[in-house]
């Protein structure tokens, strides 16, 4: 089998860029990408490329290179499976919120019912590629659901986790630390592995491609995101003691990761960290080291969520407590609402917590992030469920200007790192703020000693 057209099922934050660098780096393959949603593939076809569903620097430069000329955008799923020899599933696996596994398994019905599409449209040979995070063993559920429902073609199951981080999507698929690629190690599966292999081959040198078996793929995904959560929330659990002492977390990280066993990277101390991956991914190794008897592996994994849990509601107790006490009826501002600059990401954003915990405690938010509209932060309010959508829009406002947000207001909080906030003219801010003027900077981003001169009151993340 030589693979000419490949389609990709799922087109959101994972599907639409790797399938986008894929079809600009190898113009000699089809690439279809398809999708449920109507309104995601018109976004992906609009002519206007600041209205592609996924912002990311970079994307639309590639979007507007490749799109109609190898690259489609399609809500035809069953031709886009007809006509393809490489499947790949980038549907979402978001943790279960009913059922057996609540609140730590992923819920695989999505995938599923992409097996049981592919099932059933194809009439010759398939390669079905994971490409969502999926908990160990995935493979093996939808190889199952391809071999009993399909009509006696052969499929190859793959695994190829994606490594990319939002906000440097495109840069990350560029130039990637390495592919993995799980498949069986049979004569059918090596030959599946060589046809991926030879696709990324186009632009990523051939030993940053690592082929294991599909189990080892899989886990390996969710081990290299429970680790990188585990460095953030290790620094975070440190900055609580920083702030105790006379200690400074961003000097302690610095002196720690000068050490080259340890690295300096994914050492900022922040309100925590957000994302589709870190929590779900985690929650996913809880439990299935849960499932597996594994209660110690399990319990130690939950402690990376714990402590991110902790050090949200320590960053939303401080405001409060510099308040004195009470926040009731105050108007509070918040700058960002992305889980990370340069992303209109909003999965998981210790912004959501936070404002939640301001919300219950009687504040009136006024928000703005340079890429996050209203009705985004408002359904992320709601699905919280801890009060009803009009309590939420009473409590929180979108104000498209920053300085406008800042008028009378007691606070202002900092929770996304945009970089437009640091070019910010803060005396005029000082001017506009209720006395005393307060920034609570849950990234440290500001210049604590420059902000002081100005008068403010500034407490940043780990500083005494
Ligand atoms: C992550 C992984 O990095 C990526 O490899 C995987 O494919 C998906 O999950 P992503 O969630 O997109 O990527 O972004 P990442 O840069 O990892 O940041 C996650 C969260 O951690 C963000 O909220 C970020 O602000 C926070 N963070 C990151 C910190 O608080 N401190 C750090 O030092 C690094
Ligand atoms: P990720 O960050 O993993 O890419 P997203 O939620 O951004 O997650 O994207 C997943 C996409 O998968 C969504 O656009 C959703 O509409 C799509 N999707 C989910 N289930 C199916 C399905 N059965 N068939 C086609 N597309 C699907």
């Amino acid at each position: 089998m030589k693979v000419k057209t490949i389609c990709c099922i799922g087109a959101g934050y994972v599907g639409g860029p790797t399938m986008a660098v894929i079809a600009l780096k190898c113009p000699h393959l089809k690439v279809n990408v398809v999708d449920i949603s109507k309104e995601r593939i018109d976004a992906w076809n609009s002519k206007d490329l600041n209205s592609l569903p996924v912002y990311e620097p970079g994307l639309a430069d590639v979007v507007k290179k490749a799109r109609n000329r190898n690259l489609f955008f399609s809500t035809d799923i069953d031709n886009a499976i007809d006509e393809s020899e490489m499947i790949f599933i980038a549907v979402n696996t978001p943790t279960k919120n009913y059922g057996e596994g609540k609140g730590k398994a992923a819920d695989l019905k999505y995938v599923e019912l992409c097996a049981r599409s592919i099932a059933r449209v194809s009439k010759s040979d398939k390669i079905v590629v994971e490409k969502s995070t999926l908990p160990v063993r995935t493979a093996e559920a939808v190889q199952t659901v391809l071999d009993s429902t399909g009509n006696g073609v052969n499929f190859e199951v793959l695994s190829n986790p994606e490594f990319l981080a939002e906000g440097t999507a495109i840069e990350d698929l560029f130039k990637s630390d390495r592919v993995l690629i799980g498949g069986q190690q049979s004569k059918n599966g090596k030959r599946a592995i060589s046809e991926l292999v030879n696709i990324y081959a186009n632009w990523i040198p051939r030993e940053k491609i690592y082929t294991t078996n599909v189990w080892s793929s899989e886990l390996s995904k969710l081990v290299a995101n429970a680790f990188l959560a585990q460095r953030i929330s290790s620094i975070n659990s440190i900055s609580a003691i920083c702030e105790a002492t006379e200690a400074d977390v961003e000097e302690v990280a610095t002196a720690v990761g000068m050490d080259s066993r340890i690295g300096s990277k994914f050492l900022k101390s922040s309100v925590g960290f957000g994302g589709s991956c870190f929590q779900k991914d985690i929650l996913n190794l809880v439990y299935i080291a849960q499932s597996l008897g594994l209660n110690q592996v399990s319990e130690y994994w939950h402690q990376v969520i714990k402590i991110n849990d902790y050090q949200r509601q320590r960053f939303a107790k401080k405001i409060m407590n510099s308040l004195f006490g009470t926040i009731s009826e105050k108007k509070i501002t918040l700058f960002g609402w992305a889980f990370k600059k340069n992303t209109n990401d909003t999965r998981e954003s210790s912004a959501i917590y936070v404002a939640d915990m301001l919300i219950e405690n009687g504040a009136n938010i006024c928000a703005y992030d340079p890429k996050v509209n209203e009705q985004q932060m408002l359904s992320d309010l709601d699905n919280l469920n801890n009060r009803t959508s009009d309590i939420n829009k009473t409590a929180l406002n979108f104000c498209p200007d920053p300085y406008e947000a800042c008028k009378n207001s007691h606070a202002v909080v900092i929770i996304t790192e945009w970089d437009e906030f640091i070019n910010y003219d803060w005396s005029k801010i000082y001017n506009l703020l209720s006395k005393p003027a307060k920034i609570f900077d849950g990234r440290n981003i500001l210049d604590k000693e420059k902000l002081k001169v100005i008068g403010f009151e500034i407490y940043s993340i780990g500083k005494s």
